[in-house]
């Protein structure tokens, strides 16, 4: 498959379609499809994931399993419309590690993450969002750079080189992960408090 042209691709959905023949990283070889973002392309805001999960790469959208729902509740607890936000991974394949019958989801490394920042790079072109809510640190290094870590720019609004601004809170998955009761109950407040903000910056 040769390079796919980035002067080619002058719609969402002509990139949606060629991201199917990406191999610019090998995940695409054990990966079922790639999951392009989605939402409208006027969106003004962009929520930014790590790469799609074992349900996402199932169905070929992001955030449906259950980092999804619990990214659906919070967004609703705060009165966000996520058909209104563009919501979109920094990488589109699922990496995994299959174990029996299960997929266990494997963190993307830094040349899979620079290598799908031509599809990012083109969604955020495409869509022009005024604010990028990066979720993780995957996203915010996909955004900031591999230097810039997640507690150092969490909660709060930063400017990226090209002039958008970014806020950067945890990932879903990650509230999903902490075995404590108490700490996760507020970890996932802290998370809704931060979406609360970024409801503000979207204004009415
Ligand atoms: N985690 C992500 O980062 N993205 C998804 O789409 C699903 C889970």
């Amino acid at each position: 498959v040769e390079p796919e042209a980035a002067a080619e691709m002058t719609s969402l959905a002509a990139a949606r379609a060629a991201v199917q023949g990406c191999t610019r990283c090998p995940l695409y070889e054990y990966a079922t499809q790639a999951v392009f973002g989605e939402g409208p392309a006027e969106a003004e805001v962009m929520f930014v994931g790590e790469q799609p999960g074992d349900q996402e790469d199932l169905a070929g959208k992001p955030f449906i399993g259950p980092a999804g729902q619990l990214f659906d509740k919070a967004l609703d607890s705060v009165g966000i419309d996520r058909r209104r936000v563009y919501v979109t991974n920094a990488v589109k394949h699922f990496k995994f590690e299959p174990r029996g019958k299960r997929r266990i989801h494997q963190r993307p490394n830094a040349g899979e993450v620079k290598a799908c920042s031509f599809w990012f790079g083109l969604e955020r072109e495409l869509v022009k969002p005024k604010l990028i809510v990066a979720m993780g640190a995957t996203a915010v290094s996909s955004l900031a750079g591999s230097s810039t870590t997640l507690s150092s720019v969490r909660s709060r609004v930063t400017m990226l080189e090209d002039g958008t601004r970014m806020y950067a809170t945890v990932h879903p998955s990650n509230l999903l992960r902490i075995p404590d009761r108490e700490e996760a109950a507020r970890e996932r407040e802290r998370f809704v408090e931060d979406l609360r903000a970024i409801k503000t910056l979207m204004g009415p």
